[in-house]
């Protein structure tokens, strides 16, 4: 039976899809048969980071409503062939999604995958329980951010009360991600450090990723971050997925690049 790791965070835009889409390439490439799921119903945009958006005919709403079977729903990427995606509908609003009808979905995903990704809308309300009742595992994103992390916070403590793994007096398994990281921003105490979450937060760090760029480009042209070999915040998400395979890895390093005046300060202290 395959795991589903629901990634979730309470404050919209800090980096779910992203980090769903990172996930389900780098479990892929670990050798796992993963499907992205995207339960954003209405707003999605994983089909967008994957690069898939041109190839979706159905979507999961048409397989929970009976007008096609899973396998026309599901969409194997071609660069990976351990990786799947499930569209969520875009026009539907999120309320389309009944319990009963995901069980089946999700229990009948669990049998033919070893892996099941799942991007979850932004707010607590019925597209987030849709997402996490069934969940294994949930990956919290959160970025360095009062709010962020106010919400995580949140977040974190109603999971179990929504899933039914706690029913069953078993725990999801909850585990932090901090993205777009700015090492210079924290260096000079503007931003949140790691540690600063984790207090907050205390649950276990799973991956931090730091702020980069290129990840604007990579969703723009569908291709996620971690097919970038040069990137830091591509190997990071490397180094995130083989941590959900249970490897104990150490987190990368993130240090501000010194300007002109840091190299001067650096010289004198
Ligand atoms: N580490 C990062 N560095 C730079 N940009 C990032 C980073 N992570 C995410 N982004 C950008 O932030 C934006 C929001 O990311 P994303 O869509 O993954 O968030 P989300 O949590 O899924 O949002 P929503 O709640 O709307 O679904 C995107 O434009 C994405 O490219
Ligand atoms: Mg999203």
């Amino acid at each position: 039976m395959g795991t589903i790791i629901t990634v979730t965070s309470g404050k919209g835009g800090v980096g779910k899809s992203t980090t769903t889409a990172n996930v389900a390439v780098g479990l892929a490439q670990a050798g796992k048969r993963v499907v992205a799921v995207d339960f954003d119903i209405g707003l999605r945009n994983l089909d967008m980071i994957l690069g898939l958006e041109n190839r979706i005919v159905y979507d999961s709403i048409d397989v929970m409503e009976g007008r096609c079977n899973l396998s026309q729903a599901l969409i194997s990427d071609k660069r990976d062939k351990n990786l799947y995606f499930l569209p969520a509908s875009q026009t539907k609003d999120k309320s389309a999604l009944q319990k009963e009808k995901v069980r089946e979905l999700l229990e009948t995903l669990k049998k033919d995958f070893d892996y099941i990704v799942i991007d979850s809308p932004a707010g607590i309300e019925s597209g987030f329980e849709n997402s996490i009742f069934l969940a294994d595992e949930a990956l919290i994103i959160a970025t360095p951010d009062v709010s962020s992390v106010r919400d995580a916070d949140r977040v974190i403590g109603i999971i179990d009360a929504k899933s039914e793994k706690a029913k069953e007096g078993k725990e999801v398994k909850k585990r932090v991600v901090i993205n777009r990281i700015k090492p210079e921003m924290v260096e000079s105490g503007e931003m949140m450090s790691v540690d600063d979450v984790l207090n907050i937060l205390a649950i276990p760090l799973i991956g931090v990723i730091p702020e980069d760029k290129k990840i604007i480009s990579a969703t723009n042209l569908g291709e996620p971050i971690i097919y970038d070999k040069n990137s830091l915040a591509g190997e990071a998400y490397r180094r995130l997925s083989r941590r959900i395979l249970g490897e104990d890895l150490e987190f990368l390093e993130l240090k501000a690049k010194k300007g002109f005046l840091g190299i001067i300060k650096g010289l004198f202290s």
